[in-house]
């Protein structure tokens, strides 16, 4: 496992998921193994990984669902064990792909339900600050069965809210909502992290974590990589430039020899692709070099490495 930075929130502080060589083996299927990282308070932490990495099991582990195999862990500073389970529950929250609601109550009846379940105290008023935390006051007499996914969803939410958790487990919390229903769901978990709630978020989708997340992990069984996605992008990949012009450069390899920092290049069509050491230094001399050869220049900027290129980058090599 490859650990791109140590994040200060991460250094000394109290933690909010800390891990420690832990696995999980069903029979002779190992789902996830010696996984060691932390979580600080306050983060929204990314968990990816393909199909079957072992992330929804590990959020199982943690939420004390399914018993580890071996290794250690501590949830809002708890020690992960059966004697704990209880205590351990009562300051997290978990939502799964699915809600788990009951159709044919309505919203408020749903929630009052899980208040009970949950034997909270005061549910009138948790469930009145969870439903507004998710903006569903007006829809609280709707039955469940009659609304889309995405409210369903938010539901779900209003229902991992009603014990103030501390630290949030959320599996997918966007998969199936379209585009503006996945929105709303980042916002609101945006608005849960102001609010001082720790995240713990799996996702298949990239540009919601790369938006949401602090720091992210790649799982394929064991952990690939953790950090930030810029300390990723940074060392992974060298900076790339790229210019177009309007027709072919009449003598690239002069041109692009002159100029110091370029340390590689490329040419497809009339898109060239350079490897440069600092780009703020190499484009503007190449934009006078080009000017002054008399060259139709169309764009010239940085590329960006996106998360899904760390990700797929990540994931071809473990699979390999
Ligand atoms: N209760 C179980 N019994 C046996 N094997 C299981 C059980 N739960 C999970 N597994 C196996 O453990 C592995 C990890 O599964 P897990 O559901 O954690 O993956 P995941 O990363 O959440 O995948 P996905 O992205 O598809 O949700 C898989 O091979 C899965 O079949
Ligand atoms: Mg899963």
């Amino acid at each position: 496992m490859t650990e791109i930075t140590l994040d200060r929130k991460t250094s000394g502080e109290e933690l909010a998921v800390k891990v420690e060589n832990l696995s999980k083996t069903f029979g002779s299927r190992t789902a996830f193994k010696d996984l060691t990282f932390n979580v600080a308070y306050g983060e929204i932490f990314g968990f990816l990984g393909p199909n079957g990495a072992g992330k929804t099991t590990t959020v199982r582990t943690l939420s004390t669902l399914l018993k580890p195999t071996s290794g250690k862990a501590t949830v809002a500073g708890i020690e992960l064990n059966e004697s704990n389970s209880i205590s351990i529950r009562s300051v997290i929250s978990v939502m799964s792909e699915t809600p788990g609601l009951y159709n044919r109550l309505t919203v408020y009846e749903n929630l009052k339900c899980f208040c009970e379940l949950y034997m909270l105290k005061d549910p009138k008023t948790k469930i009145e600050k969870s439903l507004f935390a998710v903006n569903l006051w007006d829809r609280k007499d709707d039955l469940c069965g009659s609304l889309s996914k995405g409210l369903k969803q938010r539901v779900g939410l209003a229902r991992a809210l009603l014990n103030e958790p501390k630290v949030l487990f959320l599996d997918e919390p966007s998969s199936g909502l379209d585009p503006i229903a996945a929105l709303e769901v980042h916002e609101l978990i945006k608005e849960l992290q102001k609010q001082g709630v720790t995240i713990f978020l799996t996702t298949h989708r990239l540009e919601e974590a790369e938006k949401l997340c602090d720091r992210v992990a790649i799982l394929n069984t064991t952990l690939k990589l953790i950090g930030k996605t810029e300390d990723m992008q940074a060392q992974m990949f060298s900076k790339t430039v790229q210019l177009k012009t309007l027709h072919p450069l009449k003598d690239e390899g002069l041109i692009f020899k002159e100029i110091q920092g370029i340390l590689e290049w490329t040419k497809e069509q009339d898109l060239y692709t350079l490897q440069v050491s600092d780009p703020n230094e190499v484009i503007p001399n190449l934009v006078k070099k080009l000017v002054s050869a008399n060259e139709d220049l169309i764009s010239i900027g940085e590329v960006h490495h996106s998360l899904q290129d760390i990700y797929l980058e990540t994931v071809k090599e473990s699979g390999e």
